[in-house]
């Protein structure tokens, strides 16, 4: 049965751990872990609590031996233990005590990728948020900190690098082809961020010289023969530590910093103190197999974890709820970062895109939670796009509101206070308000509420003054609670909506007269106190409002903009993100006032504006005052999720549809000016400046306008001819990739022969790159065509596809459920196939599965067909006998919402 966690409940563990000493012995088919464990009494919690006997978690151990007190103890007399719980008897009485263990693990057949697994011949951990009680009996929580001891026993062949946190104090060979280390970790710790790896890797080594002249060594280990290609990523480390150390003043505390890239991973990376492990796909890249994306998302993940040493390791969370006290405040901070190192202007409005496209659906869907949710079954599941984008934004709106240097004193006050704890959201906003020196209590709502603010704007203008309605509303405020009875009945538990408490937000705005001069610029910020706010101001002519300006607030923003109020603001907008974000209302608007019988073109001066843009493009080559990259961002349509999002029920196929045929009926106005430009971006040397990833960017984008015409007209193939030659020529990844995207995207019925050709050369020239590989098969299953569902089931079967590799699984599965026409075809065959996929990932990575299991996240909102073919699918989910948890809890409440 399912168990629900409160978050009310938090009652602080009653024992200190104060020490954890581990030896593992690793042997041919399995491991012997021994733990020696220094109890004590826990004041925090005798002090106000019934005195409770010592439990620990330890799921699926195979004990060899329990001692407590230097004495072998008896199940039943000793100690209980059912499989998930240890109880040691008579320990309530106890001021403190010595608990020995020695289990016996099998890391060979762990399929879960939590706890200890093999990766290729490599042996890895992933501990958070509950893998280490897969390794052995521990109070697994994140308040219990601890100083860890490691020594691991291994053969010296198979097994020449053995790692763990913190220094390494000894290595030893012990005579029979069998050697041994021990490591020492200074800094107390919860048991999620322990580390364990063994294997044969290759070493890439180098140090950074910290603000205070202490000398750090780098190492990153990967496979056999790939170090160079983490070259790119032991740069990004360096800046990282550098910039942490300028924007935030934090200096690493350890000699040695460690990332270890392997390819069974169930996430992106995770910050294991001293010692990352990271998926290899976040860790390799060369000119040849990374796309300019790739890069940024290597240097940002790199970063991240990298800045978990002080958002996370250093100052953790009290307990799982808190997790967008570290998440959050860490992707705040990769954020920053890469604005810094990629230009911010680009970076926001992808943060923004992403924010929409992935982010808000959760958050009007059956899985949505405030930021700091209330209860969960499982908190694997509670790793979202709310706890940690919406959690960064809403540190961001705190920033915003304090000024930079007013943030940062919050910061240094939080970093003072608490290093060495675990803490809370509520210690943290109390930090950085009192370091700031300004109230933060309008804000911390954001912590309680779920659901996207929509913020309903109006205005008036009367000849002499213009005025501004502002009125909030958050439909989605409450969030559904977890089920814990495992029925099929779907009592729906729709309640009426109690209207929920307004949130304060900063809405900074500007004011453009009809020339496009900016009249006005101010902030309004709504208070906790009121759903409505008028703003009046005096203006001789009427003025159009660019409203959230940066999108500094994680809201929906309605005005009833009139074209040429959009126009304006899309020439004139100072602001670029609220610039492109005209263009993207523009657009929208358009766009759903169409259904595919009936499209409508796009008003002259709009697309004049487009071609003075291309012109300027051209006659520059590619380097006019706006920056090509930002252009490419603004040439961008708004997505079919974008569009769904705004339409009751969503017709994903009409949108598609239409949105398809409005790219190509611009691309046919601007053929001329697209393909010019499209010459003039070339570049003769690959080069990895903002300039030249600009260039690409633009060049592909035009290249996929153009690749729409292809099937429209009578021209010959000509732009097949053209993506094709870019596909052969090319020397870099994000050329031959986006050519290959264009080659076999557009065309309505099956690939052409050009496409076939240049797919069947890819995996041929990468079958031995595994990243690259699975970005194949993404490409494929992201293909929108009728035939993809069916691709896909080929694809499953092709000799290089990887059946228990989580890259390998989301790069089909995920990939197909965000292909939105495809996954959402009207028949329910792709529904029914991914939860039958669902099904059978559950049986060996449960993770994977639930993560998978969101897909189905648009089920209220489809029409009613579509409901039913949907919810046969969850059914089929939930019928099936011992399901796990964490699968369960996704898709009960996505049926049960
Ligand atoms: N702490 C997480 C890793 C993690 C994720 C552990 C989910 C357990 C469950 C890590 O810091 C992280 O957030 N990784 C992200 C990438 C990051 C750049 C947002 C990931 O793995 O997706
Ligand atoms: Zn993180």
């Amino acid at each position: 049965m399912a168990k629900v966690t409160n978050r009310k409940d938090y009652r602080p563990y009653p024992f200190e751990v104060e020490q954890c000493q581990l030896r593992f012995e690793i042997q041919a088919r399995h491991v012997i872990v021994s733990s020696r464990l220094w109890f004590r009494q826990n004041p925090k919690y005798s002090g106000r609590y019934r005195p409770a006997d010592c439990i620990l978690d330890g799921t699926g151990l195979e004990i060899l031996s329990i001692r407590l007190n230097d004495r072998e103890q008896e199940e039943g007399q000793g100690y209980r233990y059912d499989g998930r719980k240890l109880e040691l008897t008579g320990t309530a009485e106890m001021q403190n005590f010595y608990f020995c263990a020695k289990v016996r693990i099998d890391p060979y057949n762990n399929k879960s990728l939590e706890g200890m697994y093999r990766s290729g011949d490599i042996l890895c951990t992933q501990n958070e948020a509950t893998g280490f009680r897969n390794i052995t009996f521990y109070p697994d929580r994140p308040d219990v900190m601890s100083r860890f001891t490691t020594e691991i026993i291994a053969d010296q062949k198979q097994y020449p690098r053995l790692l763990s946190n913190g220094n390494l104090l000894e290595k030893k060979d012990l005579g029979d082809g069998r050697h041994s280390v021990r490591w020492e970790d200074p800094f107390p710790k919860p048991a999620y961020l322990y580390a364990l790896v063994a294997g044969d890797l290759d070493l890439l080594s180098d140090h950074f010289i910290t603000c205070s002249g202490r000398e750090v060594t780098l190492h990153i280990y990967t496979d056999k023969g790939k170090t160079s290609q983490a070259r790119f990523a032991m740069e990004s480390l360096k800046k990282a530590m550098l910039w942490d150390e300028k924007l935030f003043g934090r200096e690493y505390d350890l000699d040695l910093y460690m990332i270890v890239a392997v390819d069974s991973f169930n996430f992106g990376a995770m910050e294991n103190k001293g010692l990352n492990i990271f998926n290899s796909s976040l860790v390799f890249a060369t000119d040849e197999t990374a796309t300019d994306a790739t890069y940024e998302n290597i240097a940002s993940v790199i970063a991240h974890e990298y800045f978990h040493n002080w958002t996370g390791n250093r100052i953790t969370c009290r307990d799982w709820f808190q997790l967008t006290l570290k998440e959050g405040l860490t992707v705040y901070r990769d954020e920053r970062f890469s604005e810094d190192h990629f230009g911010s202007e680009v970076c926001r409005i992808q943060q923004v895109s992403n924010l929409r496209n992935m982010q808000y659906p959760e958050d009007a869907g059956p899985n949505r939670h405030p930021i700091r949710p209330d209860s969960f079954i499982d908190i694997n599941n509670f790793y979202t796009q709310t706890v940690y984008e919406k959690g960064a934004a809403v540190i961001r709106m705190m920033a915003f509101h304090l000024g930079s240097e007013g943030f940062r004193k919050g910061m240094d006050r939080y970093f003072e206070r608490f290093d060495g704890q675990a803490v809370t959201c509520d210690d943290f906003v109390d930090a950085i308000q009192e370091g700031g020196g300004k109230d933060l209590s309008l804000l911390r709502r954001w912590y309680e509420q779920a659901g996207t603010p929509q913020l309903y704007a109006d205005s008036k203008w009367d000849g002499t003054k213009f005025s501004l309605k502002l009125r909030q509303e958050n439909p989605n405020a409450a969030a559904p609670s977890p089920h814990t009875e495992k029925t099929g009945t779907s009592a729906s538990r729709e309640s009426s909506r109690p209207i929920p408490p307004p949130l304060a937000f900063p809405i900074p705005l500007a004011l453009y007269d009809h020339n496009g001069t900016k009249l006005h610029e101010e902030t309004i910020m709504f208070s906790e106190r009121e759903t409505e706010r008028h703003y009046t101001l005096n203006s001789q002519s009427k003025p159009v409002p660019s409203l959230l300006l940066d999108h500094i607030s994680p809201v929906e923003v309605h005005y009833p903009y009139s074209d040429e109020e959009l126009l304006l603001l899309i020439s004139a907008d100072q602001d670029s993100f609220n610039r492109y974000e005209a263009m993207q209302r523009y657009q929208q608007k358009l766009l759903l006032a169409m259904n595919p019988e009936q499209t409508t073109e796009p008003a002259d001066n709009f697309v004049e504006r487009l071609r003075s843009w291309l012109t300027a493009q051209c006659a520059a080559g590619g380097d006019a005052a706006m920056p090509p990259r930002y252009l490419a961002q603004l040439l961008q349509v708004p997505g079919v999720q974008i569009l769904a999002a705004a339409q009751q029920p969503p017709q994903f196929q009409a949108l598609h549809q239409v949105r398809e045929a409005y790219c190509t009926k611009l691309a046919g106005h601007l053929e001329e000016d697209m393909l010019s430009c499209y010459h003039a971006l070339a570049q003769t040397s690959y080069e990895r400046s903002d300039l030249a990833i600009g260039k690409r960017s633009l060049r592909n984008t035009l290249l996929h306008y153009l690749s729409r015409l292809q099937h429209n007209r009578n021209n010959g193939g000509k732009y097949d001819e053209l993506a094709s030659q870019q596909y052969q020529t090319s020397d870099n990844m994000t050329d031959s990739y986006a050519a290959l995207q264009a080659l076999t995207h557009y065309s309505p019925g099956p690939h052409s022969q050009a496409a076939e050709g240049a797919l069947a050369h890819f995996s041929r020239r990468w079958q031995g790159d595994f990243s690259v590989l699975c970005r194949w098969f993404a490409l494929q299953a992201g293909t929108p065509k009728p035939q993809t569902l069916q691709k896909i089931q080929e694809l499953e079967n092709h000799p290089l596809f990887r059946q228990e590799n989580p890259n390998m699984l989301r790069s089909l599965y995920s990939v197909l459920s965000r292909n939105l026409p495809i996954f959402h075809d009207k028949s329910g065959a792709a529904y029914q196939f991914l939860a039958q996929r669902i099904l059978q990932i559950d049986r060996f990575n449960s993770m994977t599965a639930a993560g998978l299991a969101k897909a189905f996240v648009a089920y209220k909102q489809l029409d009613e067909e579509g409901q039913t073919a949907m919810a046969k699918a969850l059914q089929l989910i939930l019928q099936q006998d011992g399901i796990s948890d964490r699968l369960y809890e996704i898709t009960s409440k996505t049926l049960e919402q």
